[in-house]
């Protein structure tokens, strides 16, 4: 590779805290680095060296099983030292326990904190308050970038491109760092996207982030490349959203007749954990044919290996460049 390219595919950011903001050309850099961990996850020997020497900690203040797990995979394979710290939500006492926490995990000269917090803004501010690289695993409703990311492999590794699709993202929007940080990312990247959620778990003002709302499935469906079903998130509801889950699943819920509306060959995406029967229709979820949620889990994996080794390995911040 000419010096020039190498310098070209460098991410110029210390840390990975969202989608929104990032350049067209930047989620590039990010999904072309993911796409070549792939075919690195499908061999029998998947580890590389890449990351020897590095230290990465998992710092998850909420339940997570997929995303720990695939960042946990995804430094093991590219050869660093990965630690998992879970911090039981019920001992934090916000602000000031996680800056304490941040300090000591500093003192030990981590090269990549991974953090997820239920607080919006939480892991932006850690970020300011240590020296290495951070990545937001999920900071409340605000950003998943990473899940945005891999959602965006998957789809382009299907349909050769993300310009020019429609995707209908659906269900509870309100609470879902997921659907916030797919919106950035698929506008951004010349898709267009539809919301489609009752009244009561659409954001207020969504339409300024350059959607279209919906409040009825066919509709929203209709034609559509791509059907993004959001998990009712029951934990971050405090009061009455819903009248019952029988009457969200009949109105919202992803069936055969509701997909019927979308176009022939649409793809159905899922992030997890599902709740079968209340969003989405166990077959329709397992459908062979049409559902990509297992893949989406597969590309999960490349896409922390590409995010941890762009930031770990990031000259502009004394990362040696490599591969
Ligand atoms: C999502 C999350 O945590 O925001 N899950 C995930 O990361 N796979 C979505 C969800 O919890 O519903």
């Amino acid at each position: 590779m000419a010096k020039g390219d190498k310098d070209k595919v460098q991410f110029p950011h210390r840390h990975l805290l969202g989608i929104e903001g990032l350049s067209p050309e930047e989620i590039s850099i990010l999904l072309d680095r993911s796409e070549s961990y792939v075919e690195q996850n499908r061999r029998t020997d998947k580890t590389t060296l890449l990351l020897h020497g590095r230290t990465i900690i998992n710092l998850f203040f909420e339940d997570s099983t997929r995303t720990r797990t695939s960042f946990e995979l995804a430094g093991k394979r590219l050869g660093g030292d990965i630690i998992n710290m879970s911090v039981a939500t019920s001992s934090v006492k916000k602000g000031e326990t996680l800056m304490d926490t941040a300090m000591t995990l500093n003192a030990m000269h981590p090269d990549v904190l991974v953090v997820r917090h239920p607080h919006s803004g939480a892991v932006k501010l850690l970020s300011e308050k240590v020296n290495c690289a951070v990545i937001n695993a999920g900071d409340g409703a605000h950003e998943h970038p990473t899940q945005a990311l891999l959602d965006a492999l998957t789809i382009r590794r299907r349909r050769g491109a993300l310009s020019g699709l429609l995707v209908a993202i659906c269900g509870d929007i309100r609470h879902s760092r997921v659907a916030r940080s797919n919106i950035h990312l698929l506008n951004t990247m010349g898709a267009r996207v539809r919301l489609i959620a009752p009244k009561s778990l659409i954001p207020a003002a969504v339409e300024r982030l350059g959607v279209e709302v919906f409040h009825n499935m066919a509709d929203g469906i209709r034609d559509c490349d791509i059907v993004m079903m959001l998990r009712l998130q029951r934990e971050r509801m405090s009061g009455n959203f819903l009248p019952s889950i029988r009457e969200y699943f009949h109105f919202f819920g992803l069936d055969y007749e509701k997909l019927s509306h979308a176009k022939e060959d649409a793809l159905i995406m899922h992030p997890g954990p599902m709740n079968r029967g209340v969003e989405i229709d166990t077959d329709v979820a397992d459908d062979v044919g049409r559902s990509v949620i297992r893949e989406q889990v597969e590309m999960g994996v490349a896409v922390r290996m590409a995010v941890l080794a762009l930031l770990a390995l990031n000259p502009e911040y004394g990362g040696k460049v490599d591969g």
